[in-house]
């Protein structure tokens, strides 16, 4: 067969072979087949450049670089559904639309809420167009090259077969589908496990997962992320059916994934039983559901019924109550952070609580748990509201065991033993051995280490716990003394102690701002370090500056202050200073920067918008930083202005004229911070 044929087949077969996998669930050929195929393909593509197509099944893997996502104006607006959250306001509707057709009679079609980000996707003769974030309703992000990484949503459709008389309805030449974009709860532990592991902050729920996601400039890391797509809605000006049922019935026949359980009724009642039913169902699917949709299912209903402002009148949601579990507390420990503060642990008993286990929850600090007046042994209630760790929210005095003890809070450190002090004014307790205490001195290096530190991403906290046991690290300074030789074990590890010790040595290059952050000064986090390095210029005067001086800057509090004349004050705190000083890092403004600093943008955020002629965007973004400013990505009621180049898009200007936001000129912006 020739090559260019055998480029066709093999997109045919591959686009079947994803459908059947990632819509229907009824894989006919292996992983590694499949992969063979895609490889194949991929090789094929390369060798005939001519037949490069976007909707090839090859598209799906991504890249690493996409361009940033370009701002693009729904056909129909995105609007959202009016929320209710018991029968009450359901009935309310129910009566409201039966008022609203004047009697006629009406058929509502119930279906699953999902619980991800909306999208809306154009498909012309067939072939997947592009893919749209909902934004703000008008205007949306185009993220079609991501989307295409999602297996579930077809690329190209299925034609329907012509010599079939029973065949689906062939589809528009052009039509819009809309739907959400999912995390599969498994993916988003497996996810969430991986980054707990890398010491990376942890995703909150799947819908933020997925946001985080889809808005990745790499569509290569979207592709690896499993996304999923279940399609709701279809919009046209020619679609196959009258009743919105009997449209996505259709619209699954093309290819596309639709609500699972979606169920055509007529009665309040038939209502009420499909909300019960999945209320508890819904905990077995694979995906994040919030409650259930109730829309109108005729067309020409809807339309009769028509919009408010905000929400169309013929449909409505229902959301599901938080979930709630009981369970039993079995054990308080406590963990030290890298600061020396003490957080206890509820330790309970496995449960199932919105669609993952649930067995630690935080309890805060003493003052939480004298609230509840916890005993070990009692049966606490648990929520999950949006944060990924689960609260305590009661207790359940009856059935407190009658030998229960109260919880004591700890007097000495779990650690290291030393007695524990709270500090006036603060929750928690604290451990004071911050230069003897393993966690804090493990703590401080792994923070030293941090990409957003000083990058030395060629170590990890299983490398930094390994170091420290076998005392080569027992400070951040220690790490620039490190050689291959200590840390190639036998001799056989030569080539990663090497990448080791080249990681640490780059990072003397790692600019001022980022080493005032990385000695993890209590309370300074990434913002105020950059404050302070531009403020003072030079690690001599900040180590030097006195309580009022700090107090001035904008955006050091009292309580930094205090904490950065404290930590100048310590002896070890200086030893090291003076050792990483001795090492090369960088401590002082490079002169690039020093040349270019000033406050005169000083609580200004700055949109960027544009093609420049003097300096490139990420250089406009370092000057707005370094005179104070803020970049910020989208232009909202509290940007300040918009630095604007050639070829602004139009939706942002339409976007900055509504909200009366001025436009800067590159030339003026340029005068502006002279
Ligand atoms: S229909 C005009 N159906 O909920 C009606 N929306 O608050 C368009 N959602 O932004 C929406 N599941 O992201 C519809 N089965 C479903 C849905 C659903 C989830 C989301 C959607 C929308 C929000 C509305």
């Amino acid at each position: 067969m020739d090559e260019i044929k055998r480029i066709e087949q093999l997109r045919k077969e591959l686009h079947e072979h994803n459908y059947r996998y990632y819509v229907l669930n009824q894989p006919t050929i292996g992983d590694q087949d499949f992969d063979f195929m895609m490889h194949e393909l991929q090789d094929l593509e390369a060798k005939h450049p001519e037949m490069a197509d976007p909707n090839s099944p090859t598209q799906r893997v991504g890249s690493d670089l996409n361009e940033e996502f370009r701002q693009v104006e729904h056909k129909y607006p995105m609007l959202s559904l009016a929320n209710t959250y018991n029968e009450q306001d359901v009935a309310d509707w129910y009566e409201s639309v039966k008022k609203g057709l004047a009697g006629e009679d009406f058929e509502v079609c119930c279906e699953m809420k999902y619980d991800g980000l909306s999208i809306s996707l154009t498909y012309v003769n067939g072939k997947l167009v592009q893919a749209v974030t909902r934004g703000d309703g008008v205007h949306g992000d185009d993220v079609t090259a991501n989307v295409k990484t999602i297996r579930s949503i077809p690329l190209v459709l299925t034609p329907p077969a012509t010599d079939d008389l029973f065949a689906a309805p062939a589809y528009p030449r052009e039509f819009e589908i809309r739907g959400e974009i999912l995390m599969p709860w498994s993916v988003f532990e497996r996810l969430n496990k991986e980054r707990e592991e890398a010491e990376e902050p942890l995703f909150a729920n799947p819908r933020n997962a997925a946001s985080g996601t889809l808005k990745s400039q790499k569509s290569s890391l979207v592709a690896s992320r499993q996304l999923d797509a279940y399609l709701y809605y279809l919009l046209g000006e020619e679609l196959p059916a009258e009743g919105h049922f009997e449209n996505l019935e259709v619209a699954r026949s093309w290819g596309f994934k639709i609500s699972e359980g979606m169920k055509k009724v007529k009665t309040l009642q038939e209502i009420y039983d499909f909300i019960n039913y999945w209320d508890t169902e819904r905990k077995k699917l694979p995906v994040a559901t919030d409650g259930i949709v109730l829309k109108v299912n005729s067309l020409r209903q809807q339309r009769a019924l028509g919009f408010t402002a905000k929400s169309p009148r013929w449909a409505i949601a229902y959301k599901f109550k938080a979930e709630r579990v009981c369970t039993r507390l079995n054990e308080v420990t406590y963990q030290v952070g890298r600061t020396g503060a003490i957080t206890p642990v509820a330790n309970m008993d496995p449960v199932q609580l919105a669609g993952t286990t649930v067995k630690r929850a935080t309890l805060n600090n003493e003052d939480f748990i004298k609230s509840f007046d916890l005993h070990i042994g009692d049966y606490v209630y648990v929520e999950k509201g949006g944060e990924i760790i689960p609260k305590i929210v009661g207790v359940d005095i009856d059935q407190r065991p009658i030998i229960a003890q109260p919880v004591e809070f700890i007097k000495r450190c779990p650690e290291c033993g030393t007695p524990l002090v709270r500090y006036e004014g603060e929750a928690a307790w604290y451990c004071p051995n911050d230069s003897g205490c393993p966690p804090q001195i493990k703590g401080r290096i792994e923070h030293f280490i941090a990409r957003k530190a000083m990058n030395i991403d060629s170590l990890g906290p299983e490398t930094v716990d390994d170091y420290y046991r076998h005392h080569l690290i027992n400070n951040i300074a220690d790490l620039y003394d490190i050689d291959v030789q200590q840390i190639n074990g036998d001799g056989s590890r030569t080539k990663s102690a090497q990448r080791i010790v080249n990681g640490i040595a780059a990072s003397k290059e790692v600019p001022f701002e980022r080493v005032v952050f990385a000695l993890g000064i209590r309370f300074v986090g990434e913002t105020s370090a950059k404050l302070l390095a531009r403020h003072f210029k030079n690690i001599d005067a900040l180590m030097n500056a006195g309580i009022e001086e700090l107090q001035e800057i904008e955006g050091i509090g009292e309580v930094m202050a205090k904490s950065i004349i404290t930590y100048f004050h310590n002896p070890t705190n200086l030893e090291i200073v003076e050792r990483l000083r001795g090492y090369g890092l960088q401590m002082q403004l490079s002169e690039a920067q020093t040349a270019n600093v000033s406050n005169k943008l000083a609580g200004q955020s700055v949109v960027i918008s544009g093609v420049f002629a003097h300096h490139s965007r990420d250089e406009y973004k370092a000057i707005i930083e370094q005179n104070g400013g803020k970049n910020v990505g989208s232009i909202s009621s509290k940007t300040s202005f918009i630095l604007a180049g050639e070829n602004m898009g139009p939706s942002k200007l339409q976007k900055a004229e509504k909200l009366g936001i001025r436009i800067v000129s590159e030339e003026e912006f340029l005068s502006m911070i002279e």
